[in-house]
């Protein structure tokens, strides 16, 4: 087994079902996201059932089953910025990715995060491309936001 996937085990000497989501956190911040590999072992060692943990996964927003995409862009979805219109900027990358929250797109080159307050209300609607802001969002500009990164990495 992996070294580290044994040392974040080792933290949990209990084996106990209340271990899990912790767990899973600590591998995603160890691996950057769960495999289906990660998560056959995490069954094994607390003997739950994959399909068990990927419910339980699936439910909590903020885990990941894919590598992040070379753009990483996370959309600020709390209080200020849902008021200011997020949802709508979530559909609009929804249906121009074609990925939903947590997934990658096909191409490896966008990821999709749905996460809460980043800090910048007054700026509200926003993302976080690669610690990049782009803020007072609107339908329009983020099809010429992420035409914009695709030009970028066509130019790589
Ligand atoms: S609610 Fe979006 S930055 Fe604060």
């Amino acid at each position: 087994m992996d070294k580290q996937l044994l040392s974040i085990f080792e933290l949990f000497p209990n084996r106990q079902r209340d271990d899990l989501i912790p767990m899973l956190h600590k591998i995603q911040d160890q691996f950057g996201f769960l495999s289906e590999e990660l998560i056959i072992e995490v069954g094994k060692y607390l003997d739950i059932s994959v399909n068990k943990i990927f419910g339980v996964a699936t439910f909590y927003d903020n885990f990941r089953f894919g590598p992040r995409g070379k753009y990483h862009i996370r959309l600020c979805h709390g209080t200020a910025c849902h008021v200011a219109g997020s949802t709508t900027i979530l559909a609009e990358l929804e249906k121009r990715l074609k990925i939903k929250n947590g997934e990658t797109d096909k191409n490896g080159l966008f990821s999709l995060e749905v996460v809460s307050c980043i800090g910048a209300c007054g700026l509200a609607p926003l993302i976080e491309i690669n610690e990049e802001y782009h803020t007072s969002l609107t339908v329009d500009s983020v099809k010429n936001i992420l035409d914009h990164y695709r030009e970028n990495h066509n130019s790589d």
